[in-house]
């Protein structure tokens, strides 16, 4: 199976599990407990129906939008994920460089294996910077005071992980991300030898953000012991207020799902939220991203740019939110299974993949510009 034969994210999938030793497979696969949260991410979309306004003059479909006070060439983005360099050798750096070709906002995680300043060099597309706040406050600090310096757009504060939730998966598979651990798992290793030589001797997968503090030092277990040792639990709105004072620019809180938690965001000083409850790896029977769009939107899009984040597969999971009254998308394995299938070329096929599928949804639907995009589009099934 090559990149050319993969003809959606599914595909791409597919490809991922045989290129990956399946500890970091399920790593990106998995979700929480029984995984109802994951699963029902991406199968809520199929709960909504499109409803064509047919006749309408699609020969040209204007996918430009704004987020976050930057053009976008269409409405999604790239959402943070930690550590991209275990899915293949050139992590952030690839994912950035595709991002920057589709005219896309990349996101780079706290937990990343490229630092600020490297992320920010390797394309000049924008870039927001994803803050985990943990115990080391300084730390918090100086990343906002970097991230400033190397001229990322926003800053996004992720508020739904402040233990790690229970992936089942990776102890079934025998996932963890330190090296000593990785070398126990050697069968699963074996038959990906340069992965390995990446584990072990070049050390390429340090969080390397982080792994200069104080509080980093102190870790020699997997992410999961790094999470819940090192994560600030006593986090609250008061620290939203914190940062938005520090941070002069636009300012994400992605992880919440309920209007009135929006509505705290807003209050704090953020000027966006993504829906999201971390592509169901953290608190299970958390709703689908796409089922709290609506109710947010209807509520305070005056104050908040919106972002559904989760389950995203298709160009036209992406319509459909739109549609119910969100900005843009937020996705996260979808390109991720592109990165580990092909390294920048296969999350330039994932993203070709879920734009082309957009603009053709968009067609169909008899609607030429994202700006006219709403309620009239979509209903839901009862
Ligand atoms: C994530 N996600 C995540 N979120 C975050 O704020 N910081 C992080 O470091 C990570 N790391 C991470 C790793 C992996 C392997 C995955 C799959 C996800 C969550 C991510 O930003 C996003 O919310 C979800 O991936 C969205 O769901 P989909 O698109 O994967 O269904």
């Amino acid at each position: 199976m090559r990149l050319s034969s993969c003809h959606n994210i599914a595909d791409l999938r597919r490809l991922a599990k045989r290129r990956l030793p399946s500890p970091v497979f399920h790593y990106i696969d998995g979700g929480a407990d029984d995984e109802l949260t994951l699963k029902r991410n991406t199968s809520a979309f199929d709960d909504y129906e499109l409803l064509p306004s047919q006749l309408s003059n699609v020969s040209s479909i204007d996918t430009a939008a704004t987020l976050f006070g930057q053009p976008v060439d269409w409405p999604v983005i790239i959402s943070p994920t930690g550590a991209s360099k275990l899915f293949h050798a050139d992590g952030e750096t690839a994912v950035a460089r595709a991002a920057a070709k589709f005219g896309m906002i990349y996101s780079l995680s706290t937990l990343g294996t490229t630092t600020i300043e490297a992320a920010a060099a390797a394309s000049s597309g924008p870039k927001i910077y994803q803050l985990y706040v943990l115990k080391d406050r300084g730390l918090t600090a100086e990343h906002i005071e970097r991230c400033s310096d190397a001229g990322y757009i926003a800053l996004c504060l992720t508020a739904d992980t402040p233990v790690a939730g229970n992936r089942e998966r990776d102890f079934v598979h025998g996932f963890s991300a330190s090296p000593r651990s990785r070398l126990r798992q050697a069968v699963s290793f074996a038959r990906y030898p340069g992965w390995l030589y990446r584990a072990l001797v070049r050390k390429d997968l340090d969080m390397v953000n982080i792994t200069l503090s104080k509080a980093a030092q102190t870790i020699e277990g997997s992410a999961r012991d790094f999470i819940d040792e090192q994560m600030d639990r006593s986090l609250t709105w008061k620290d939203v207020e914190w940062i938005a004072g520090r941070w002069k620019g636009p300012l994400v809180v992605k992880g919440v799902q309920t209007v009135d938690d929006c509505r705290k965001a807003a209050d704090a000083g953020a000027t966006a939220v993504m829906l999201s409850n971390h592509g169901g790896r953290q608190l299970e029977s958390a709703p689908a991203p796409i089922d709290c769009v609506a109710a947010v939107a209807d509520a305070l899009r005056d104050r908040l740019e919106i972002i559904c984040d989760g389950g995203v597969r298709r160009g036209n999971h992406v319509v459909k939110a739109l549609a119910a009254g969100a900005n843009a998308c937020g996705i996260g394995r979808s390109y991720l299974f592109g990165l580990a299938a092909g390294g920048q070329p296969g999350v330039e096929h994932a993203l070709g993949i879920l734009q082309a599928e957009f603009e053709r949804t968009m067609a169909l639907l008899g609607c030429n510009s994202v700006s006219k995009l709403g309620r009239s589009y979509v209903q839901r099934r009862v």
